[in-house]
Parts: C-alpha cells; structure tokens; sequence
C-alpha cells in the first residue's frame, strides 16, 4: 500500500514536470539536447545586380565580382562557427565525424563559402584532424545539388500549383491595394533608378543595393535620400512574407523544410536515424531564413541581417521530445521563440499538430495543377465569384483538358523527355 502510494507520487510529480517544463521558457540548458538544426543566411556580400544608373555599377570596385561573399563575410561566418562550437560543445565531438554532422548549402557560390568559413570556426583541427601543422584548417564537406532541382532548401523546384496561387496572391485585391499606395514610390524609383520597379520585391532589390554601398562607404546619389533607409526598408522587410503568405503558399515553399527537420526529429527521437547525426547545418539566404520563419509564423518583420541564424532543437525532458526554436540575428545571444500556443519548449507532437496546414504530404503531388484544380481553388477563394463564376469556369476548365489533350498527343516526345528530367532531380 506504501509503494503504491509512493509510486502514485513518484507518476505525478512526473506528469507536473512535463507540464511545467512545456510552459516555461527556454534558456537552452534544460533536458538533455540531443539535435539541432541550423540554418543561416550567408555572409557579407558585393552587390548582385545593382540598378542602371547606379554610379557604383562597375567591377572595379567590387572585384571580386557580383553577388560573391567578402572576407568581411567570411570572417562573420568564421565568427559564428565559432560561437556554434561553444553553443554545441556538448552536442558534437571537437574531432570532426560524418556521423554527427551534416552541412547542406545552397548551390550559390557565397552560400557555399560561408558553409566553409563557418566549419572553419566550428573545427579547428585538432588531434586527429591536424593534418598540415602550417594550415589551421581541415577539408569538411559541403553537399549541394542544382538549384532547379532543390524543393527542400533553395526551394527553387519547379512546382505549378505554387507559381499560380502566387500570381493569384499578388493580382489579389489586397495585394492591388498595396501596389496602388507604393505607386508614388514605385514610379520614383523607375524614374531615378533606370529601372522598371513596380513591386515591392522590385524595391527590395533596390534597398539591398543601397544598404550595401552604405556599408562600402560609397556616396549614394542625392535622390536616394527621398527614399532610403524608409520607406525602402519597411517595404523591403514587407516583400519577404509574400512568398510564405498563405498556408498554402508556405507548405510548397518551406513545407518541405520543415517537414524534413520535423521527421528527423522523430527518427533521432525514436532512434531511426542512420548515420545516427546530431546536427545539420542549412546555408542559405535572406529569403530562406525569413521564409522559413514565416511558414512557422514567427517572422516580424524585417530585413534579415548577414549570418541570421535560426536554430531548431531538439531535448529531452523526462523521456519525451521537445522542440525550441531560437533566432540569432545579432552577435548577442539568440532569442528564443514562442511557439504558436505552445511556448518556448513544444512537444514534438505538437509541432506535428500545429503545422499540420504547412506540412506538404506528398510536395510532387500537390505541386501538379490541373484545370479543375484551378476552378476548384478559385471558388474556394473568392466565394463571390458565385455559381455564374463557377460555371464560367467549368466551360473553361473542360476547353482547357480538351487543348491539353490535344497538345499531349502531339508533344508525347516532349512530355517523356519532362518527365525523364524529373526522376533525375
Ligand atoms: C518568459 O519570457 C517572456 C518574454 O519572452 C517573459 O515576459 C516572461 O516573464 C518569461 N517567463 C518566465 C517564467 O521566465
Ligand atoms: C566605412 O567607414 C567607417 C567609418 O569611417 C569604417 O569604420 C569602415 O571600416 C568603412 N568601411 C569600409 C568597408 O571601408
Ligand atoms: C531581430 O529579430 C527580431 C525578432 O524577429 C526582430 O524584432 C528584430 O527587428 C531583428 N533585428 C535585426 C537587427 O535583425
């Protein structure tokens, strides 16, 4: 009767700590960590593209060439391996294994650079590792594939069902509405900036360009005052939720990021996990981190920094999985996240549960548009189209079939060649 009464006890102080620990906030020093996702932006960068009457608009002082990582960038990166040798100093072994760590970057020459500046910082090579006592530093692969063929981290993968709920999000009436208020600033920049800007990506470009000269020292020209940093860099930070706007669009953007650190949790946790790792590093962009962020509804918006960082982790807690995501987008430390209604320190579960609307099932499947999806969609969006819209439509949507149809039976060459290309990718 004792031990029964003391096992009762023992069963729910236990069940009190689980709940008590889902509710308070991360520090990062509860549980046991046992992985860790992380996924950053690249280093400092030269201009990509800059604007055509752009006076800096020359090689010569950017030599290294258009959209490339600096040492400036380097030396970030360098810096945050380092930090994430001491924030995974428990995690990793200071030896470097292939089965405790994997580095994916995208196919983007400054992503891949600043992969390697970062596992420069992240293992010195000692002991075993030491190789050439004149080089303090050891090869580490970086995987990549072509950008084209990447739905998980360059999400660059062709997916119809994607591009055409984004270019109904963007003619959509809100969308419209915004156009029509930046139409001042729009026609501003295409006037000074020799180029046609009519978006508030078109504004992004333009923001970046600037901010990077600035950073140079470069003398920006008089008309820019106007409009940078504001209100170039509100509609800049504005421009990188509409890629993740909508469930929809998020769960075939990012959805399959997501789902891919969410089931490795699960097979870590469940001990499926072979070559059993313990952490993954994703290197990539702006857009990837703020994206990403945005799919799992913890983006505020603004422009992401170089180096931004968000850390996705996996501890556990009396036997049970849980998941804290932190963002570091400063040399302090990082800040931990609050999970939609589930706080700081999420079951694993649960983020199955909560992402449930991001969470692609099967990406290449959902990824296909037929007509009568299309029509199907629609109606779903815009109720008002109402049933003189929906039979519209349908008349349209069987014209559609029958036309592609047709074109089927003459391109059949065509088609297995597509085909072919995707079972490649
Ligand atoms: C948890 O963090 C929030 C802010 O993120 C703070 O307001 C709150 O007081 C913290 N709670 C505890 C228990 O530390
Ligand atoms: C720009 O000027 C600042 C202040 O003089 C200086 O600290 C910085 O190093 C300069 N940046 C570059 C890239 O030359
Ligand atoms: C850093 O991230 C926080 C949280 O998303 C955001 O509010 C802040 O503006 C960001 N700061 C910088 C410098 O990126």
């Amino acid at each position: 009767m004792l031990i029964k009464l003391f096992l009762f006890f023992i069963l729910n102080i236990k069940l009190f700590v689980i709940v008590w620990c889902s509710e308070k906030n991360a520090t990062g020093n509860e549980g046991q960590l046992i992985f860790a996702h992380v996924l950053f932006r690249h280093g400092d960068r030269t201009p990509v593209d800059p604007y055509p009457t752009d006076p800096w608009r020359d090689l010569k002082y950017w030599p290294t060439g258009w959209g490339q990582l600096t040492n400036t960038g380097k030396k970030q990166h360098y810096e945050l391996g380092q930090w994430l040798r001491k924030r995974y100093t428990n995690l990793i072994s200071k030896t470097y294994s292939r089965n405790e760590i994997f580095i994916r970057s995208t196919d983007v020459d400054r992503t891949l650079m600043s992969a390697l500046a970062d596992l420069s910082g992240l293992y010195p090579p000692t002991e075993k590792d030491i190789w050439n006592p004149d080089v303090n530093w050891q090869p580490i692969p970086v995987h990549t594939i072509p950008e084209v063929n990447d739905a998980i981290l360059a999400a660059k993968k062709p997916c119809p069902a994607y591009d055409y709920a984004l270019k109904k999000l963007k003619t959509s009436e809100e969308y419209t509405e915004i156009n029509k208020k930046l139409k001042p600033i729009y026609n501003y920049l295409t006037k000074n900036s020799g180029k046609n800007v009519n978006t508030m990506t078109g504004c992004q470009y333009i923001y970046g360009c600037l901010k990077i000269e600035q950073l140079y020292n470069k003398t920006l020209p008089e008309w820019t005052s106007k409009v940078y940093p504001e209100p170039l860099a509100t509609i800049s930070a504005r421009a990188f939720i509409t890629n993740t706007y909508t469930p929809q669009l998020a769960r075939l953007k990012f959805g399959p990021l997501l789902k891919e650190m969410l089931t490795r949790f699960q097979d870590k946790f469940n001990r499926n996990l072979d070559p059993d790792r313990k952490l993954w590093i994703y290197s990539a962009h702006d857009t990837t981190v703020s994206g990403f962020l945005n799919t799992l509804n913890l983006f505020e918006l603004h422009n992401p920094p170089y180096t931004a960082c968000v850390l996705v982790e996996l501890r556990v807690i009396n036997k049970e999985p849980f998941v804290s995501i932190f963002y570091k987008n400063t040399t302090a430390e990082p800040i931990a996240m609050n999970i939609p209604n589930c706080g700081q320190l999420c079951p694993l579960d649960e983020m199955f549960k909560i992402y449930e609307p991001v969470l692609p099932v099967n990406w290449e499947s959902e990824c296909r548009l037929s007509m009568l999806q299309m029509s199907y969609v629609d109606v779903e969006i815009k109720s008002t189209i109402g049933v003189a819209g929906i039979s519209i439509l349908l008349i349209l949507s069987l014209l559609a079939i029958i036309i592609a149809v047709l074109l089927y039976k003459r391109h059949s060459n065509y088609h297995d060649d597509k085909w072919y290309y995707r079972i490649d990718g």
